[in-house]
């Protein structure tokens, strides 16, 4: 039999806008060579490194069994959506109505639902670099224009309004927030918000993503606040992206919620209804129990993250040509290497940027990171320091014996 000649599958021009992302890249990179043998360390993974409590896998369990196992409605079930109204009430404050929530999967959905709910083709999205690093592809995949503003580690890392007024122009759709922020860990504290609420009392066709995904995780006695918090005004022009991912160590589970006005979850439910008809309902279960279950061990963790957070800054910043401001919030440290750009590495390789510094820590000394270009600010780098303080110690050893070795 001769054989038959099956074309191969061309694909759409738009999927060349899109990369997968840099840290689920390293992440993979490292179980590879973790497979190969390797003694890989990977704190290229944005996940905490807990198991999810006991009572949400129980609940889960007792709800699959009583066969909550069937399709919820589109936008969630009536009771994750109450047990979310009652969150945002409780810990933030703000009221919100069951047709103001939606539930998907994991907060990257909400994120994503509303950008392509709300982003036509060169509309702008104003995005405070460094950034988490899906935002510029969601944008980028529905034809919108990415607006990074370059907020370095001279300002913290922060947007100044004198920025964001700078950036508004008439195609300006949104401003997307995110704090505490990945990749760099700072946290807008009330009073930068407010600043930042000011600017967008100005310029009414502006609306705002909030990404809260870390509100849980913040340290040194700093308050968690979003924008609707300073400024209840911008509450019929916000989306608020949240989920039980970060506080309750469900990364796994994909259940994220969102709050916004009742016509943008309408919007979003539509898309939402295409693509994955809403959050698997196990999950929700499990993200009921969370939401309304004990809320002791989230500060628990935390404390822990800050200790973890203290042990890295100290290390990094003993480190010959490194440097790194101590974050306020989530896990993530990004520290510069901006001392060792130009430095040989003992196999004779100029290191020319951050990727080539992470490489090179990658292949040396088997330590998976994140390079700091894939966020929008260079020369820099990414930590994830949900792991052990066993593997942060050897980790941070290796990265200093690294760096001491580059001439
Ligand atoms: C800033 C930020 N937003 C959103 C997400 C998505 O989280 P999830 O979809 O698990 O809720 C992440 C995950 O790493 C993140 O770092």
């Amino acid at each position: 039999m001769g054989e038959i000649d099956v074309p191969e599958i061309k694909f759409a021009v738009h999927m060349n806008r899109i990369e997968t992302s840099a840290s689920a890249m390293m992440s993979q990179r490292a179980r590879e060579m973790k497979a190969e043998g390797v003694d890989v360390i990977p704190l290229s993974s944005g996940q905490p490194d807990f198991p999810t409590p006991g009572h949400i896998i129980e609940a889960a369990n007792a709800a699959a069994l009583r066969g909550e196992t069937k399709y919820t409605t589109i936008s969630g079930s009536v009771e994750l959506k109450d047990a979310v109204i009652e969150k945002f009430k409780r810990e933030n404050g703000l009221d919100y109505s069951r047709d103001e929530i939606i539930i998907g999967n994991g907060s990257k959905q909400v994120i994503y639902n509303a950008i392509v709910a709300g982003t036509g083709k060169g509309d702008e999205v104003i995005l405070p670099a460094p950034f988490y690093v899906a935002y510029i592809d969601m944008i980028k995949f529905v034809g919108g224009v990415p607006v990074p503003v370059a907020c370095g580690l001279d300002q913290d890392f922060k947007i100044t309004p004198e920025q964001l007024d700078a950036a508004i122009t008439p195609r300006t759709k949104w401003l997307l927030l995110n704090s505490p922020n990945n990749p760099t860990g700072v946290v807008y504290e009330a009073e930068e918000l407010k600043l930042i609420a000011e600017v967008l009392l100005r310029h009414e066709h502006v609306s705002v993503i909030m990404d809260d995904i870390y509100e849980h995780i913040t340290f040194d006695g700093v308050k968690f606040a979003t924008i609707t918090n300073v400024e209840p005004a911008l509450r019929d022009r916000t989306v608020i992206a949240n989920g039980v991912s970060k506080a309750y160590a469900m990364t796994g589970w994909r259940v994220g919620f969102g709050a916004a006005p009742a016509g943008m979850v309408k919007q979003m439910t539509k898309l939402q209804s295409l693509v994955t008809s809403g959050a698997s309902s196990v999950g929700q279960a499990a993200a009921i129990a969370a939401l309304n279950g004990p809320k002791n061990f989230i500060r628990e963790r935390a404390k822990s993250f800050e200790a973890r957070r203290d042990l890295v800054v100290s290390m990094i910043n003993q480190t010959t040509g490194l440097s790194c401001q101590v974050p306020k919030g989530a896990f993530y440290v990004y520290p510069s290497c901006a001392n060792l750009i130009g430095k040989t590495t003992p196999e004779g390789k100029v290191i020319q940027n951050d990727r080539d510094f992470v490489s090179y820590l990658l292949e040396t000394e088997n330590v998976a990171t994140v390079h700091g270009d894939a966020y929008g600010v260079s020369p820099h780098f990414r930590i994830s320091y949900a792991s052990s303080t066993e593997e942060l110690l050897e980790a941070c050893t290796r990265i200093q014996r690294a760096c001491a070795a580059l001439k």
